[in-house]
């Protein structure tokens, strides 16, 4: 690890924007757990979720590992604690059966780490700040698993402070999308990845170009009006819909709705508040199974990775890719996509009309993550970075790719080139459908 450990010169405006951004993310995981009891973020929530103390705790000890052991080369703060709180030694099936610090003793972690990193920040700078940006977007993505853990408990009384009002629908409600409305794009080349300056994980690189066939994919996210027709219509009972391990698994649990609906289908859980299914949202908590076996009821596929990152950055005319959606200014919550968490769920799939894609799609960041057809794997090149346990160790485990994000990921880590994983049978990820076929 010696040439990412090795201190260098940093110019005091990046340190300067690190210490801010380190204590917005902060601020940011207390505000998520500020309304929860000491007994609600001790309690094992789900079998597939780790308490949220352990999140806590292992927010500090990572910080703790990487900025002040290995960066700032001081002994760790808790020799005694690394193991419980490495994801790799102590996996989230064994989390809810060991001795954890308590809610206080966390929080008091969390504290105590970051006393220590900003005193080395102090003393040494943050060098190329590769490894406190690394640091500062594991905590962003952390925040985003609490999320789903706070989905997943369904508590009826979470409350966010600072609650941003969603829109209520599209801006043209007369022609509200389905999901079903397909956009052309042409054959042709394009890049895809993340380019070699700025910060990106090892397995978004490196970027390379990529042919892709003429094809046609979804203008948005699959509504859940569009997602009732098709349960109402038999889309759990039709096996010629499902794929073999797909029917396979609906089975062995009685799969019949999408995870966060209620038996009448009126109704869905919303980060602690069951509301009714609104039309024009983005159905959500899917597995890809189930996004799998609506794509092939409607004579469609699930986009390939290839296809989904050029529908989102694309741009046909000057032949190169954008780096948003909408071209190279940062997301703004609320104008250019639902990104950040404060709106605490799904908005409708064409509410933000400035997000659109340069062939036209919305919502491509944001709002729900989309199950792509393809397998988690290495690029070509691909060089692991900054530790194999990062992705590689997960190429060719039975994984799918998701891309784009959901209303709970943070800003600074939405991207177009960034690639989510899980097993295609999971639905605690705030993952949606958006169909493609072949033109
Ligand atoms: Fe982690």
């Amino acid at each position: 690890m010696g040439a990412v450990t090795a201190p260098t010169a940093s110019d005091a405006r990046t340190e300067i924007e690190m210490v801010e951004a380190l204590g917005e993310a902060r601020d940011r995981t207390l505000a998520l757990v500020a309304s929860l009891s000491a007994a609600n973020l001790e309690r094992v929530h789900s079998p597939l979720m780790s308490p949220l103390v352990w999140d806590l705790a292992h927010i500090a000890a990572y910080e703790d590992l990487w900025l002040v052991h290995r960066y700032g080369e001081r002994p760790l703060l808790h020799e005694d604690l690394a193991a419980t709180y490495d994801a790799f030694e102590t996996p989230r099936s064994a989390r809810g059966n060991i001795e954890l610090l308590d809610a206080g003793q966390a929080r008091a972690y969390l504290g105590d780490v970051r006393a220590r990193t900003l005193e080395v920040i102090d003393e040494r700078g943050v060098g190329d700040a590769t490894l406190h940006e690394m640091v500062l977007r594991h905590e962003h993505q952390h925040n985003e698993t609490m999320l789903q853990t706070l989905q997943l408990a369904c508590l009826g009384d979470y409350e966010l402070a600072d609650r941003r009002p969603l829109p209520a629908a599209s801006p043209s409600s007369h022609s509200a999308p389905t999901g079903l409305e397909m956009l052309e794009v042409p054959a042709g080349p394009c890049t895809i990845g993340a380019s070699a300056d700025g910060f990106a994980y090892d397995n978004e690189r490196p970027r390379h170009r990529t042919d892709v066939r003429a094809y046609q994919i979804g203008r948005t996210p699959v509504t859940n009006a569009t997602f009732l027709t098709f349960v109402e219509g038999g889309g759990y009972q039709r096996r010629e819909w499902w794929s073999a391990e797909g029917w396979a698994w609906k089975e062995q649990y009685d799969i019949t709705r999408p995870a966060a609906w209620t038996a009448d289908l009126a109704a869905e859980w919303r980060l602690g508040q069951l509301e009714p299914l609104h039309p024009d949202r983005p159905v959500v908590h899917v597995s890809w199974f189930e996004a799998d076996a609506f794509a092939r009821a409607h004579g469609a596929r699930l986009p390939t990775e290839a296809e989904w990152e050029k529908a989102a950055t694309w741009d046909q005319e000057r032949q190169a890719a954008r780096r948003y959606p909408w071209g190279d200014e940062p997301p703004v919550p609320g104008v250019h996509a639902n990104l950040d968490q404060s709106g605490c769920g799904t908005a409708p799939v064409g509410a933000h009309p400035e997000g659109a894609s340069p062939c036209g799609c919305l919502a491509m960041l944001g709002d729900v993550w989309e199950w792509t057809a393809s397998p988690f794997d290495g690029y070509s090149g691909f060089v692991a970075y900054p530790y194999r346990e990062y992705s590689e160790v997960f190429f060719g485990d039975g994984y799918r790719v998701l891309r784009g994000g959901s209303w709970a990921t943070r800003t600074r880590v939405a991207s177009p080139s960034f690639r989510n994983w899980d097993y295609p049978q999971r639905r605690q990820i705030f993952a949606g459908v958006r169909i493609a076929r072949d033109a």
